[in-house]
């Protein structure tokens, strides 16, 4: 197990998104991170599928789609289809928590839950099985740019628990994601927590070089007291 940056292209300059998204990855990105938002359970508006499909061929590491989208099982199919490796959506969006997770993961893709700041963890309870990431919100939904929530590290302890547990008894690797305010300073003490995952905006891309950015990052949790 390692630890994995995945930069959020939703801070790159869309006006040149096949570039940034190639130029990140020679940067050291371990997975592209992908904000949908619909205004509607978010408000605020982003990319669709065509956008994936669009950079597909630019990037050679999973695409990990974020859907904060409302209703989310079509869109989720349409984001398999159109190339994504992972894709996470937020429980209280779906009708039907199970049979997403299921969808997801039958169209080939790792599927995965998303936890606002005040969402609880109960929605974990009976799919454990069926999760390859868990997602934490360490800021509410919509926007890149907003301050990391220090609640999150107590919801990232609580995850790593219960991942720990699962995997302990009945194997299987289920990836731990912090989304929000993610920076070089606190980095580390959210990889002290338990995350593995960690989703950068604003930090990566708010800076002329990425590669210094990622290689900082990399440096923080080389010296993390949890080694993942
Ligand atoms: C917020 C998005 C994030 C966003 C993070 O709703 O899910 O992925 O891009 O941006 P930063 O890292 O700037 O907080
Ligand atoms: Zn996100």
């Amino acid at each position: 197990m390692s630890y994995r940056i995945a930069p959020s292209i939703l801070s790159a300059d869309f006006a040149r998104l096949g570039e940034e998204v190639r130029t990140v990855i020679e940067a050291g990105a371990d997975l592209i991170h992908f904000d949908v938002m619909d205004n509607h359970y978010v408000p605020n508006l982003t990319m669709g599928p065509m956008f994936c499909e669009a950079i597909r061929p630019h990037s050679s590491v999973p695409i990990d789609v974020h859907l904060m989208v409302k209703p989310v099982d079509a869109l989720a199919a349409a984001f398999a289809k159109a190339g994504a490796g992972l894709i996470t959506f937020h429980p209280e969006a779906s009708e039907h928590i199970d049979r997403t997770l299921g969808l997801i993961r039958d169209a080939g893709c790792k599927a995965g839950l998303v936890f606002n700041p005040a969402t609880p963890l109960t929605y974990l309870d009976h799919v454990m099985d069926k999760l390859d990431m868990v997602l934490i919100m360490s800021v509410n939904p919509g926007f890149g740019g907003q301050k990391f929530i220090p609640e999150a590290l107590n919801k990232i302890r609580a995850v790593r628990q219960r991942i720990d547990e699962h995997t302990a008894r009945h194997g299987g690797e289920i990836w731990l994601e912090v989304d929000g305010g993610v920076k070089v300073d606190n980095i580390r003490a959210i990889a002290e927590a338990g995350a593995d995952t960690f989703v950068a905006g604003s930090a990566v891309f708010g800076q002329p070089d990425y590669q210094a950015v990622i290689a900082a990052m990399r440096a923080e949790l080389a010296q993390s007291r949890r080694s993942a």
